[in-house]
């Protein structure tokens, strides 16, 4: 800025010259039409209308004109930063609705595309309902155990007192592989993983395995030649039918709400002694008011849901196990089955037909 100028000749303040401030001001106006996009006028913006751009520099010296000069100095470099400021913001418009433009263009979304996204997978709701029943168990500190499908029949049968001439052999359809005179089948029940974990551990011994197992039933609404069971073993010192009914208990209230318990009605299975077939207590009318007319248990309040019983010594000798030091309980429910009611589903065939759209609709999609 020069200094103080008290006879000075404002003709003489370069800056302030008429064609001075007027070649600035061409020259911010042509820069500002030349400025073919944002950045470019971005750039302008600084070099003509900046702090450092000539019009501001021009307009610092007014301040060292005497005063009867600064007026038409004044009005001179204004109108001229005005117009600049005016040409800038008028560009800036245009160029921003041409950039809009531009976008909207090449932007262009056709929703009429046949789209390339695959759908996403989705775990099964089985295997989610086998996760969700292990965890239960594993809460409770037991492990989880597993055993193979295609299993030798002495593990299948015979460890477990269903000898070869024994009749409950006939109530497990088996499919048996070739050639036969390997003995050796498609699971019929998780219970051989029972044989498999009292011969490879010593007590105690606290096992949940879920599975699948394989019987000939014909495929229909309520069978299937392969479905999930999940069984239960615990050997230890002690152990009693009161242990088995309070950890069924639990198990039943975990998976179909607080205050669901479980009935045993006696029955007969070769490994185990004595035995019974479970029932779940009706989760939707709970054996009250509402009993006659459910349709979940179909009237009855309780609705079957899996076998049990006290381990069969015989089961315990034929693995390994001291029955005078040892005694232990065992269970076996349809994991499909409990699936089923849970979700009040009439048909079990969705379960196995791989259908991504049926298993997101158990909310299962990741
Ligand atoms: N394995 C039996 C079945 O498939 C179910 C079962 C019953 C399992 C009693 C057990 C049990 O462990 O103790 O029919």
């Amino acid at each position: 800025m020069s200094g103080p100028n008290t006879d000075y000749d404002p003709v003489e303040v370069t800056p302030l010259k008429a064609d001075e401030v007027e070649a600035m001001r061409e020259a911010a106006l042509a820069a500002i039409a030349g400025a073919a996009d944002l950045a470019a006028l971005k750039q302008v913006r600084l070099d003509h209308a900046g702090d450092r751009s000539p019009l501001a520099l021009a307009n610092r010296e007014i301040g060292a004109l005497p005063p009867q000069a600064r007026k038409e100095a004044g009005q001179r470099v204004g109108q001229a930063r005005g117009a600049v400021n005016q040409a800038l913001a008028a560009r800036q418009a245009v160029l921003e609705a041409e950039h809009e433009q531009r976008m909207l263009a090449e932007e262009t979304v056709d929703v009429s595309l046949p789209t390339t996204r695959r759908r996403r997978g989705s775990r099964h709701p089985l295997t989610l309902q086998s996760e969700l029943i292990a965890d239960l168990f594993v809460a409770m500190g037991y492990e989880v155990a597993e055993g193979p499908v295609v299993e030798a029949e002495w593990l299948n049968f015979d460890a477990l007192n269903l000898g070869p001439d024994h009749p409950a052999r006939t109530m497990q359809d088996t499919f048996w592989t070739e050639p036969a005179e390997d003995h050796v089948v498609l699971r019929t029940q998780t219970s051989p993983v029972q044989a498999r974990t009292m011969l490879t551990r010593t007590p105690p011994i606290y096992v949940v395995c879920p599975g699948r197992v394989f019987r000939t039933d014909e495929y229909d609404a309520t069978h299937s030649p392969m479905f999930h069971q999940v069984e239960g073993l615990v050997v230890d010192e002690g152990i009693s039918m009161a242990h088995l009914k309070g950890t069924l208990d639990h198990f039943a209230s975990q998976l179909f709400g607080d205050g669901i318990t479980t009935r045993f009605r006696p029955s007969y299975f070769p490994f185990t002694e004595p035995s019974a077939e479970v029932d779940v207590r009706c989760f939707v009318c709970r054996g009250g008011d509402g009993v006659a007319e459910c349709r979940t248990c179909r009237g009855e309040g309780w609705i079957e849901w899996g076998g049990c019983g006290v381990v069969n010594p015989r089961v315990l000798v034929a693995c390994g196990v001291d029955p005078e030091v040892y005694s232990g309980f065992a269970f076996g429910m349809g994991i499909d089955r409990s699936f089923m009611f849970r979700h009040h589903l009439e048909d079990l065939r969705p379960l196995f037909e791989g259908d991504v759209r049926w298993n997101s609709a158990f909310g299962t999609e990741i």
